[in-house]
């Protein structure tokens, strides 16, 4: 699996900056360069312009492609410095942007008819674009509409209800959407696993968001056989291969040890859940 396009720099500029969630903002940005080739699962390094501090960017996942193709939207919560100065940005303001970086999801197994899109908190941004695309209501990357499964459940798990972003997108993009919280405020009261355990079984599952949650959901599909994919946001600097700021211990079979180390930025973000040996491995959490 290799990214098609190489990543290269845009300048571009704010089109709106909206709050859409507690510390979460919507922001969309004019760039039609990389509206046109990037593709659900892909992510940016965004930084702003004329600083020095913060001197790197930040990576951000493709949100959602404008309809007109004139720009794409990032999603994100205020952190740190980097998303504190983003919450500030006004229309007309230029950022400074890398990518289309990583590769794309890939593509459900074959014959699968209904997918599990299974997010905790921030780790929702990757999967709006990924529903338009599975549903066949959008295109991405030049390729024409093309329905892949019949439904989508989007299960989506928060500490409390006024974290949930953008729930209606989801909903009006044509996914099933099933809530839960930590505190029972919205949704069920309990883990997105739980959420999963009680759906129809899908046919392959994406995953995204903090790492704990991630490992309850490896293994969950890796103990009812199934297909899953996790996203990662593993802190990175370079988001170009150069650093190796990002790795994580991936299975291999050609090596002594039976896994070695792969660059997220660049072999992910996204690895089958069964290849990532800390995240299936019993002994761990
Ligand atoms: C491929 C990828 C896609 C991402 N997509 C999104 C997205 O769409 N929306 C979004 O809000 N965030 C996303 N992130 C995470 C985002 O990049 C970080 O939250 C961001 O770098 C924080 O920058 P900052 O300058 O605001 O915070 P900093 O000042 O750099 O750090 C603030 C605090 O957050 C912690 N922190 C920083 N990065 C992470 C992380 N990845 N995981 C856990 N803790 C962290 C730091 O340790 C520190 O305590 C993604 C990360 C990756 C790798
Ligand atoms: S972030 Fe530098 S190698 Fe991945």
């Amino acid at each position: 699996m290799t990214n098609a396009c190489r990543p290269s720099f845009h300048g571009a500029t704010v089109l709106s900056n909206t709050l859409i969630a507690e510390r979460t903002w919507r922001v969309e940005i004019q760039v039609p360069e990389l509206a046109r080739i990037s593709q659900p699962g892909q992510f940016f390094m965004v930084r702003l312009p004329g600083r020095t501090d913060p001197l790197l960017g930040r990576p951000f996942a493709l949100c959602d492609v404008l309809p007109d193709q004139s720009g794409i939207a990032i999603v994100h919560m205020v952190v740190g410095r980097v998303t504190g100065l983003l919450a500030n940005i006004q229309p007309g303001d230029p950022l400074e942007i890398w990518g289309p970086l990583g590769q794309r999801f890939p593509e459900p197994v074959a014959g699968a008819r209904r997918v599990a899109l299974v997010a905790g908190g921030i780790g929702q941004t990757p999967f709006l674009a990924h529903v338009r695309e599975l549903l066949g209501s959008q295109g991405f990357g030049g390729h024409a509409p093309r329905r892949r499964v019949e439904t989508v459940d989007f299960v989506y798990g928060a500490r409390t209800a006024n974290l949930h972003a953008g729930v209606d997108s989801f909903r009006d993009a044509g996914a099933i959407v099933h809530l839960a919280t930590d505190d029972g405020s919205a949704g069920i009261h309990g883990r997105v696993t739980d959420v999963l355990s009680g759906l129809e079984k899908p046919d392959h599952v994406f995953g995204c968001g903090p790492e704990p949650m991630l490992h309850a959901l490896a293994k969950q599909c890796v103990a009812m056989g199934i297909p899953c994919h996790l996203s990662l946001e593993t802190p990175m600097a370079c988001g170009l291969g150069i650093c190796y700021s990002c790795v994580v211990k991936v299975r291999d079979d050609t090596s002594a040890s039976g896994w070695d180390y792969r660059r997220v930025c660049i072999d992910g973000p996204t690895f089958a859940a069964s290849d990532l040996v800390d995240f299936v491995s019993a002994d761990r959490d």
